[in-house]
């Protein structure tokens, strides 16, 4: 599982800076939060986890990110191959304009996955997830005799993980923007998690969503974090402390403190994350 690190991390859009020299190590197989008032560079730390904020024009970038040691932003680094190794949830879901089942396989094709990989990979997916198949034998077989069979069991397999497969499997080939809001970002994260990342980075992905879809997710990543190291951004307090394991406090884009969640949440150290979590400041 990947480790990363940032090394004086500064991003300024045009003249202004919305993260100042952040230096921090997001431990893996945990739920790493990023906690702090809306403006205060979260979205802008976790862009440039996957270097997403390289499409943002007016952004500019200074300092490291290491994965597993290696620098993200070297020139010669490979922004397709790490776009693939660090997915990326948003706040708000993005269906791309094709069905719930092109959807899913949209990553698996760009990428150009091969009948056996794909067999492979729900292999593992299945085996990580000890629940024996997540599948029925009769998709399992179908799988293996019919042509394009491994797409569709990918599909079901990944919308089963996401929660949706039995909302949707009766209409696979209808437009994915037909589905509620709830039901895209679980289609969101079926089509996140198709390509296998290692690490997944979600903003706020439940902000938009009703508190069933909310809570679904929620659990998922219970789930994810012992395969995935994740950070998630919330600026709701109650959900990070359900679901992170540790904590980072950014405030008007400084990194102001981290920590076990246990120990941010019960006895910060800093009289600004005090107030925060007390709810003095928002
Ligand atoms: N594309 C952009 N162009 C200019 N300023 C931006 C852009 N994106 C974010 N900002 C500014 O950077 C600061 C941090 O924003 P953001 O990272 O979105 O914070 P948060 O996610 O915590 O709300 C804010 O002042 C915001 O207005
Ligand atoms: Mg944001």
């Amino acid at each position: 599982m990947p480790h990363i690190s940032l090394r004086s991390l500064n991003v300024t859009y045009r003249d202004r800076r919305a993260l100042r020299d952040i230096t921090v190590d997001v431990p893996d197989a945990q739920i790493t939060t990023i906690i702090g008032p809306s403006g205060c560079g979260k979205t802008s730390l976790l862009k440039s986890l996957n270097r997403l904020i390289d499409l943002s024009e007016e952004a500019r970038v200074e300092g490291e990110v290491l994965i597993d040691g290696v620098n993200i932003y070297h020139p010669k680094a490979d922004i397709i191959a790490l776009r693939r190794k660090v997915g990326f949830l948003s706040q708000k879901p993005y269906p791309l304009p094709m069905s719930i089942y092109d959807n899913v396989t949209y990553g698996p094709r760009m990428h150009r996955m091969n009948r056996e990989q794909i067999f492979q990979q729900i292999a593992e997916l299945e085996k990580d997830r000890s629940l024996g198949r997540l599948c029925p034998e009769s998709t399992r077989l179908t799988a293996r005799t019919r042509r394009g069979g491994e797409m569709d069991l990918l599909v079901e397999c990944y919308l089963r993980v996401a929660g949706l497969w039995d909302e949707v499997k009766d209409r696979l080939h209808d437009p994915a923007t037909g589905l509620s809001v709830g039901q895209q970002q679980r289609l969101a994260l079926a089509r996140t998690l198709a390509v296998e990342p290692e690490v997944i980075l979600a903003d706020e992905p439940t902000s938009a969503l009703d508190p069933i879809s909310a809570k679904l997710i929620e659990e998922e990543f219970q789930f994810l974090k012992k395969k995935y190291t994740i950070v998630f951004v919330t600026h709701i307090l109650r959900q990070a402390r359900r679901i992170g394991d540790y904590v980072i406090f950014l405030y008007l884009g400084e990194l102001v403190e981290h920590g076990p969640a246990q120990q941010v949440f019960t006895s910060p150290r800093d009289e600004k994350t005090r107030a925060y979590v007390a709810g003095d400041i928002s």
